[in-house]
């Protein structure tokens, strides 16, 4: 089992993170994962305190044992749950001033143990249950969605979130199979999607995009984001920083408006989103379709 995660866009995470002042005493890691960003950024700030989350148990067990000294020496508290619901979560760590943060990050998306896992059911390469849940405690799972909506439900949601032009004689295919027999396994629904879709593109499986709006269904990565990101904002101490790091359009797009939309109480640190360059790219595959943006909550005399 894999349990190696790669961060993406690690140096102008910390450069966009280093204040004027050069230290930051709090971060609110919103996707603890490995804790590949928020341990590169304590190492950068010697005062740093660690608040983290996330809403995979394999996460958070990985930090109990994997940074078990910096539990004990208060340098990392970690609770476990969704940022949707950000603000009840914040009132679990203990002696955060203010309950506000210097630096708050938000490295959207899936981590690469959850993807290499086939048990956890995100992979259309490997077998596993039709599962696609990040946090195991919830009940809506891939296969849910797959054997029990309708013919417009799903082919809206392969179209609009999966971005599919013509997911229709897809979804047919669906209808017919599982009225025979629902589906169970990853690759059940990715073999059919290949038979009926064809390989177009080189490299390029054709379950890829269909699996992705799977994904992003069944842990509801669009639709709460505003909310969350507005929640985000209003925890971050005079000066503090929010970096959020996507991996997909249409949530860059709610970002880039969140952002946009919050003039009074702050600035966009980038203008222009941060992409990865050509050699992380290709050195770490995650990277290709990752973007940065940074946000910086102002004084009201600056404002
Ligand atoms: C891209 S990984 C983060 C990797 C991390 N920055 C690192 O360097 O190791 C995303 C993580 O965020 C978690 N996650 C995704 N959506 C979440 C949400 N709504 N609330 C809490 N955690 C979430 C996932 O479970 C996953 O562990």
């Amino acid at each position: 089992m894999s349990d190696q995660h790669i961060p993406v866009l690690l140096q102008p995470v910390i450069d966009m993170a280093t204040p004027e002042n050069g230290q930051s005493s709090s971060l609110l890691d919103c996707t603890f994962g490995r804790g590949g960003h928020a341990f590169a950024l304590a190492n950068e700030f010697p005062e740093l305190r660690v608040f983290a989350v996330d809403q995979d148990l394999q996460a958070v067990e990985f930090a109990k044992a994997e940074y078990q000294k910096e539990i004990e020496s208060g340098r990392l508290q970690i609770v476990h749950g969704s940022f949707h619901d950000l603000v009840g979560l914040v009132e679990k760590f203990e002696g955060v001033p203010n309950q506000k943060f210097d630096l708050i990050l938000a490295d959207l998306g899936v981590s690469s143990p959850q993807l290499d896992q086939a048990d956890r059911g995100f992979s259309f390469q490997q077998n596993g249950p039709l599962d696609m849940r990040m946090n195991q405690n919830q009940q809506l799972t891939a296969a849910e969605i797959v054997n029990t909506w309708s013919e417009d439900q799903l082919r809206d949601l392969f179209y609009y979130v999966g971005e599919v032009r013509k997911p229709g004689k897809v979804v047919k295919a669906i209808l017919n199979a599982r009225d025979e027999k629902p589906f169970r396994s990853t690759l059940e629904l990715a073999d059919l999607i290949a038979q009926k879709e064809g390989w177009r593109k080189k490299g390029w499986h054709p379950a890829t995009q269909y699996f992705l709006a799977l994904r992003i269904e069944v842990n509801q990565e669009l639709e709460p984001l505003e909310q969350a990101l507005k929640d985000m904002m209003g925890l971050l101490s005079e000066n503090g920083r929010l970096l959020v790091i996507t991996f997909h359009s249409l949530e860059d797009r709610i970002v880039k408006n969140v952002f946009k939309a919050s003039e009074d109480l702050g600035r966009r640190i980038n203008k222009k989103v941060v992409q990865a360059t050509w050699e992380e790219k290709k050195s770490n595959p995650r990277a290709r379709s990752a973007k940065l943006r940074g946000f910086l909550r102002q004084t009201q005399e600056e404002l």
